[in-house]
């Protein structure tokens, strides 16, 4: 079951973090190691009997010799052929605009969408247990990933609704007739991120098959195998061919099918590093639509005025909900010099309060990482940081299990640091201080990143001065409030290197779709032909008819 690892001596409070097989619940376990035989092309789940890649938890059991990681399963490493099995049949579902799924009704596909969310609701229990087993996310929020996923395919679904209705009429302009909906853009490349394996996966997945494009979907690097529950009711609920589902290393599977030339919209979480490689391998990269959730650097700026325990508490939040894990997660804090002593102060008892553990325990919230170079990489940037003058400030700060990496706050960091721009995406924690604000607004005006900020502070009228500033170098202004995506309703975006369109339930649905038009003059030919189409219900696009 288990891949035995020699482990270093360590000497740290958290040398006891990982559990005996037996300390672990009976609820949470599950039959290890799942290998994975089968990927979905064309309809079809087919097995694969070529090369595996093995998944390993962050979690890690103790046993007689030591600790060993625990060996979760296996997953297919495809080659060339089957991706481009998989994109050819995505293009033959589409087929140039005329397949079956992208001439549906818009009624017909959601009655598919509705079909595969009954299917996927009785998957609940195996998804989200393999969300704490694949990257250690917590019960609590991984229920909520699984849950919040169904909400947003209800809302999408009811804004589609919405959307259809708003069109189904028919506009006059200067003597011309005119239906103008939205129509599908052709073949999807989706790939989300380990950190919602589920939720910012299917924030892009769904919207573009409900929009009528055919997709080809490849996992997250972790977080594989809670695909596998829903591969069945991606097969049953969609025509064969629209969605089609791959596994492997991406050089070997995503290059050949940019280079195909038969991706019509790259939808992709991850970093802008990767994004622009695949970006480039496409022929014709005046065809191709991106929808690119990438990094951030979203700052906490903390004024003289702010109510401190409501500031402490919002960016601890911020800061360390699942390890720091978030795209949306504040990377760094900026406190006004004269207040910076309480607030560290009080940030480091609430810290300190913070339980760490296994994602299934009770209350917990500090847990393992997935990445296996990220407790390195860690070290790196603090070693760096505290070579430059700054000072882990929190007791055991920056320790480390193996896959356990507690929170380190550094303080004073400064410009010469590389934690005062790379994207740590893990549990540390920058503090700086100011003087004047024009000093912050300054570190944003030139970081790469622009997606969120959070401001605290208590005068309106100083607030004020800062919302408009900010709001030109970010897409969202948190007021006394952590950064963070939701409401799913609300515009989910980024300037400069964060984000290239945005996401939310109903912008997701325009950015895999076109506004297209049919027009007609006024005359008696044409009103009798549109008249004998709408009441003869003979199109599917050109129709006036209301869903309910
Ligand atoms: O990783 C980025 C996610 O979109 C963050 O979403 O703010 O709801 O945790 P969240």
């Amino acid at each position: 079951m288990n891949q035995l690892l020699t482990e270093e001596k360590t000497t740290t409070k958290f040398d006891n973090i990982f559990p005996a097989w037996n300390d672990i619940p009976q609820e949470v376990r599950m039959d290890f190691p799942i290998h994975q035989k089968e990927y979905l092309i064309n309809g079809e789940l087919k097995l694969w009997e070529g090369r595996t890649n093995k998944i390993f938890s962050p979690v890690y059991v103790k046993n007689e010799t030591g600790l060993e990681r625990v060996e979760v399963g296996s997953h297919p490493l495809l080659t060339t052929e089957e991706a481009l099995k998989a994109v050819d049949a995505a293009y033959h579902a589409y087929d140039l605009g005329r397949g079956l799924w992208p001439t549906l009704s818009v009624k017909l596909r959601i009655d598919a969408m509705m079909k595969f969310v009954s299917l996927m609701k009785t998957k609940r229990e195996e998804v989200v247990k393999l969300l704490m087993w694949e990257i250690a996310k917590s019960k609590p929020d991984s229920e909520k990933e699984f849950d919040r996923t169904i909400q947003y395919i209800l809302d999408t679904i009811e804004a589609l609704k919405d959307l259809d209705r708003s069109t189904s009429r028919l506009h006059k302009e200067e003597g011309i007739y005119a239906q103008i909906r939205r129509g599908p853009l052709g073949v999807v490349l989706c790939m989300g991120p380990y950190n919602y394996p589920l939720n910012e996966t299917f924030s892009t997945l769904i919207p573009a098959l409900i929009m009528g494009n055919s997709v080809v979907f490849k996992p997250a690097k972790f977080g594989v195998l809670l695909i596998k529950p829903l591969l069945d009711a991606f097969r049953d609920a969609f025509p064969k061919g629209v969605i089609n589902v791959i596994y492997g290393e991406g050089k070997e599977i995503i290059g050949p099918i940019m280079e195909s030339g038969k991706i019509d919209v790259f939808a992709f979480i991850g970093t802008s590093r990767v994004a622009n490689i695949i970006k480039k391998a496409h022929p014709k990269p005046n065809r191709l639509r991106s929808v690119l959730g990438l990094e951030a650097k979203n700052p906490a700026i903390i004024l003289q005025d702010a109510d401190i325990d409501n500031a402490v508490n919002e960016s601890i939040t911020g800061n360390l909900s699942f390890n720091g894990q978030r795209c949306t997660a504040i990377k760094i804090i900026f406190v006004h010099e004269s207040i910076s002593k309480i607030f560290i102060d009080k940030y480091i008892a609430k810290l300190n309060t913070l339980k760490y553990g296994m994602p299934w325990e009770n209350g917990v919230t500090l847990t393992p990482l997935p990445e296996l170079t990220k407790p390195a990489y860690l070290k790196e940037i603090i070693d760096d940081a505290i070579s430059k003058g700054a000072q882990i400030i929190n007791e055991s700060g920056g320790e480390q299990n193996n896959t356990y990496c507690h929170p380190a706050v550094l303080f004073p960091v400064n410009s010469a640091m590389r934690v005062w721009n790379e994207e740590q995406f893990g549990p540390v924690v920058p503090i700086a201080t100011y003087k004047k604000i024009n000093e912050v607004i300054g570190y944003m005006e030139t970081s790469n990143y622009g997606q969120q900020v959070s401001v605290f502070g208590k005068d309106a009228t100083r607030l004020a001065e800062l919302i408009d500033p900010l709001a030109n170098q970010v897409c969202r202004v948190n007021i006394n409030s952590q950064c963070q995506r939701g409401p799913d309703k609300y515009p989910f975006n980024g300037r400069k290197d964060s984000a290239e369109g945005t996401l939310s339930v109903t912008d997701a649905l325009r950015v895999f779709s076109i506004r297209t038009t049919v027009a007609f003059k006024e005359g008696d030919l044409n009103k009798n032909i549109v008249s004998n189409i709408l009441e003869g219900r003979k199109s599917n696009f050109l129709s006036t008819d209301y869903i309910l």
